[in-house]
């Protein structure tokens, strides 16, 4: 079977790199030629553990292909997935399907009879019966199915996640479709992965409502941290004690300095669209948007209680989260600007932040380690949690900062290790730890 991706993105590198592990033949296409050619030559757009191995290895084995020549590539493909951006529309806070419809636009051009046409990028209900609308439109002949299979990537760990799914989901009815997607996640059924079928619009809206889901405990732990914090509560207690219920699941009650990425807050914006669409409110959603962004601004106001006179911030990590480039959404793009404005000095260490074009840090000083950042801080917050920062040397730490002080919004360390160091310490939904050079 010939495999065709439209969007060498994240979601569709990763597909076309694991499908190609799995025996198929695959195509990654894009309408950027500069990126296609970059592909060809071995570089990769993102940082992603493992990517680039894995997709050397299966361009090697003749299994992997790129092309900007999308007209011709849509011709001799049996099953063409859709894996383009779906970003937030400014003007309604819904998914922008502009470049969805233009597949669908192209796809109609060049298809041949009995293609499968498989929707991977995250859209609202209701979107695949719309590209099926476009597709008869250009070419009324054509014997073809849309389908939905939603993807389940977590950036850092999605070549896992791919060959290690919790669940397949499919969107559709059609026998020769489901036979078509039984075929191509072959490997996965052979490996006992479940694939559930079902309707395309409910797929379309398990996968907003599995984001949601997982972003509403998120909000929902970092509320009951908040709790903590003024009782004496400790918050890594609670998510363990309430996490060993199997009703609830140990996973996803990390409190935090809030959700970003590419995903939740675009898509919980998106699913409260669809409900406002279709006069089925998604309360709980809009109060967790709304935590969410009134999490960043208090992570602020904390920081700068906490720092009071002094003036030197240093910040380790500033990507949304640890084993990513990817700064789309990140909290730090809030947390600094506020910071900067206050009038405070912010020096930077992230070991993979894509630094080109963030407007938010335009006055910060970027440094190559963590260490050049200690010398240069009265204060250091933690907002990722890379596992360097996990295994940083507290003890130099300590003897390099004159009055030691970190603001760890990750919870990396115990509060022992910070007792015994004698660093100032504060964490989320913990007591926070007291000492200062002078109690040393
Ligand atoms: C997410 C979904 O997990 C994935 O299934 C989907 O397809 C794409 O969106 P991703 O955005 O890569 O993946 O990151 P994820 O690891 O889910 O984390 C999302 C955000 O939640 C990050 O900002 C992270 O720091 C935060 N988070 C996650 C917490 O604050 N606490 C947690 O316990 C888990």
């Amino acid at each position: 079977m010939k495999i065709s991706i439209i969007g060498s993105g994240y979601v569709g590198l990763v597909t076309g790199a694991c499908l190609a592990r799995a025996d198929q033949n695959v195509t990654c296409l894009d309408i950027d030629e500069k990126k296609i050619q970059d592909l060809e030559s071995g570089k990769i757009p993102i940082y992603e553990p493992g990517l680039e191995d894995l997709i050397k290895e299966k361009v090697e084995n003749n299994l992997l292909s790129f092309s900007s020549n999308i007209d011709q590539t849509i011709k001799n493909a049996d099953a063409i997935f859709i894996a383009v951006g779906t970003p937030t529309n400014i003007e309604n806070d819904g998914a922008d399907l502009s470049q969805v419809f233009a597949c669908a636009e192209a796809i109609g051009k060049n298809i041949k009879s009995n293609t499968v046409v498989i929707l991977k990028s995250t859209v609202p209900v209701g979107t695949c019966d719309k590209v099926e609308e476009i597709i008869n439109l250009v070419n009324p002949s054509i014997d073809f199915d849309v389908v939905s299979n939603p993807e389940f990537l977590r950036e850092g760990s999605a070549i896992f996640d791919f060959e290690n799914p919790d669940r397949i989901i499919v969107g559709t009815k059609n026998k020769n479709s489901i036979s078509t997607l039984n075929s191509i996640y072959k490997k996965h059924l052979d490996n006992n992965f479940p694939i559930i079928f079902t309707t395309r619009r409910s797929s379309e809206l398990i996968k907003y409502a599995s984001n949601s889901m997982l972003a509403m405990r998120i909000i929902f732990i970092n509320e009951i941290a908040d709790l903590c914090e003024k009782v004496g509560a400790d918050v890594e207690d609670i998510a363990l004690g309430i996490g060993l219920d199997k009703r609830i699941g140990p996973d996803f009650l990390n409190a935090g300095p809030g959700f970003g990425g590419s995903c939740f807050p675009k898509d919980a914006r998106a699913l409260v669209e669809s409900g406002e669409n279709y006069n089925a409110p998604q309360n709980l959603l809009k109060a967790v948007i709304d935590g969410n962004e009134k999490r960043k601004e208090s992570l602020s106001k904390k920081i700068i209680s906490i720092t009071k006179d002094k003036k030197n911030i240093g910040v380790l990590g500033v990507t949304y989260k640890a084993n990513t480039d990817d700064m789309r959404e990140a909290p730090s793009l809030s947390i600094i600007p506020d910071l900067i404005d206050k009038g405070f000095n912010i020096s930077i260490y992230d070991p993979q932040a894509n630094k080109v074009g963030i407007k938010e840090f335009e006055n910060v000083n970027w440094e190559n380690d963590i260490y050049s950042v200690v010398k240069n801080s009265d204060c250091l917050v933690i907002l990722t949690e890379w596992n360097e920062f996990k295994s940083m040397d507290l003890k130099k730490i300590s003897d390099i900062m004159n009055k030691p002080i970190i603001i760890d919004f990750r919870n990396l360390f115990s509060l022992d290790e910070m007792e015994k160091l004698k660093i100032e310490y504060h964490s989320i939904g913990r007591e926070a730890v007291n000492f200062n050079k002078e109690t040393k």
